[in-house]
């Protein structure tokens, strides 16, 4: 991609393309700092969707009709842009998914009959629950064993642990690359070459890396990355199950139905090739082109500058979070991205986050889908702010004076 031409990074342009931080939240601002939950959407993308349906939609694949055939070939496009963006071998390794839940519930469904009683999954405390969960349904229904990795004291994977955890009977590692709540970036490349070297299969949640690092998945060489388009600017709905085409191949088909299919006789089925035969029925078109629009729109940035705002962003706010006093970070490791959880002795997460959006600044609180990280730092909450592209220094400006106010009225 290096012959491509970037756009200046201008933040007033680019807030000026999000029509949602026009609004005003309580008569203030929007100050949007939920990004890790879920981002605004540019207007390439809510336009890129509108289009489609006002001027040609139809479902996809089947027809041999003008509408459908250009909504495929527009599906298909995104399918592209994907392919591209995350530098895989070919667009038959991107399966379309609802989003990284369903990604990782189709790789765990579809090992399910591979698993036998006593075969070992390993896991981090920090996961996500959509990458726990999955894995407990093979606990549950094949007798599978989970191997939990704890952390350093900065909130970095235990890499010893995990390197001593993988034995003859371990079958999968399933990993986040960027952490939703601590923001700790895991050493991906070096996992997949313990794990290779081990004869064993690796899945990466990419959900909040995909939209603050450089993904190359052929020289990450994990067997299965998964994530969802909302994070990254795109609509709900879609996302993405990245897989090496042996191991996409070995997964038994979760749902059956629709497009999967190559025959169907009332004795036999024979599925289609891939990506297809991991895709049931109608697949959520619009989302797929919004998905392809927004990883267009966002490719426009070179990845440095937009890392690099962040980072500013990030390294700001926790400059002036460190003059308020009981406030405690989670999460400190030196490769680290824009998100910030905190507490606040005597002030519970959630009526800090209703205090701040009295001023406009919209906050997290809660355990982050992240009931295990929360059990093992000893707290039942945190507060998070998450930072994205389109964030200013004047907005964490807000977001530390909300956090005072915050403090004036609880502490
Ligand atoms: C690290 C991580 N993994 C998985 C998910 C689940 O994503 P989704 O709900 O879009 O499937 C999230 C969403 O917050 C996440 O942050």
């Amino acid at each position: 991609m290096s012959s491509m031409t970037y756009r200046d990074f201008d933040i007033e342009t680019i807030r000026a393309e999000f029509p949602i931080l026009q609004r005003q939240i309580n008569g203030k601002p929007l100050v949007y700092l939920d990004n890790a939950a879920s981002a605004q959407k540019p207007e390439a993308v809510i336009s890129a969707m509108a289009d489609q349906a006002r001027t040609a939609y139809a479902n996809v694949h089947r027809g041999l009709h003008t509408l459908a055939n250009e909504t495929t070939d527009r599906y298909e496009q995104a399918r592209k842009s994907v392919q591209t963006f995350l530098n895989a071998p070919s667009e038959k390794n991107i399966v379309f998914t609802k989003g990284a839940t369903e990604g990782i519930n189709i790789v765990a469904a579809g090992l399910a009959e591979t698993i036998q009683p006593g075969d070992e999954i390993i896991l981090s405390v920090m996961e996500h629950h959509s990458n726990i969960i999955p894995w407990h349904f093979l606990r549950e229904r094949c007798g599978a064993v989970l191997k939990w990795i704890e952390l350093t004291e900065e909130g970095g994977l235990d890499m010893a642990a995990l390197e001593a955890a993988i034995g003859p009977k371990t079958r999968l590692i399933a990993l986040s690359h960027m952490s939703n709540v601590l923001g700790t970036v895991n050493d991906v490349k070096k996992i997949t070459a313990l794990a290779r070297a081990a004869g064993v299969l690796t899945l990466i949640d990419g959900c909040q890396a995909v939209v603050h690092l450089d993904l190359d998945m052929i020289d990450l060489d994990c067997d299965f990355y998964v994530f969802s388009g909302h994070k990254l600017y795109g609509p709900t709905g879609i996302g993405v199950l990245y897989g090496q085409t042996e191991a996409l191949e070995a997964l038994r088909p979760f749902q059956g139905g629709g497009e999967m299919i190559e025959t169907v006789s009332r004795e036999a089925v024979t599925y289609n090739e891939l990506p297809y035969r991991l895709e049931a029925g109608t697949p959520p078109i619009l989302e797929a082109i919004g998905l392809g629009a927004a990883i267009d729109w966002f490719s426009t940035f070179k990845l440095k500058d937009i890392q690099a705002h962040e980072d500013a962003l990030y390294a700001h706010a926790r400059e002036g979070v460190s003059a308020i006093n009981g406030l405690k970070i989670y999460g400190e490791t030196a490769d680290k991205g824009p998100v910030m959880s905190f507490s606040l002795i005597g002030a519970h997460p959630h009526d800090i986050s209703q205090i701040a959006d009295k001023y406009g600044v919209a906050l997290r609180a809660g355990h982050h889908c992240a009931q295990p990280l929360m059990s093992y730092m000893e707290v039942s909450a945190t507060a998070r702010a998450s930072f994205g592209i389109y964030n200013t220094h004047k907005e964490v400006d807000n977001f530390i004076e909300a956090l005072e106010k915050a403090c004036k009225m609880l502490v």
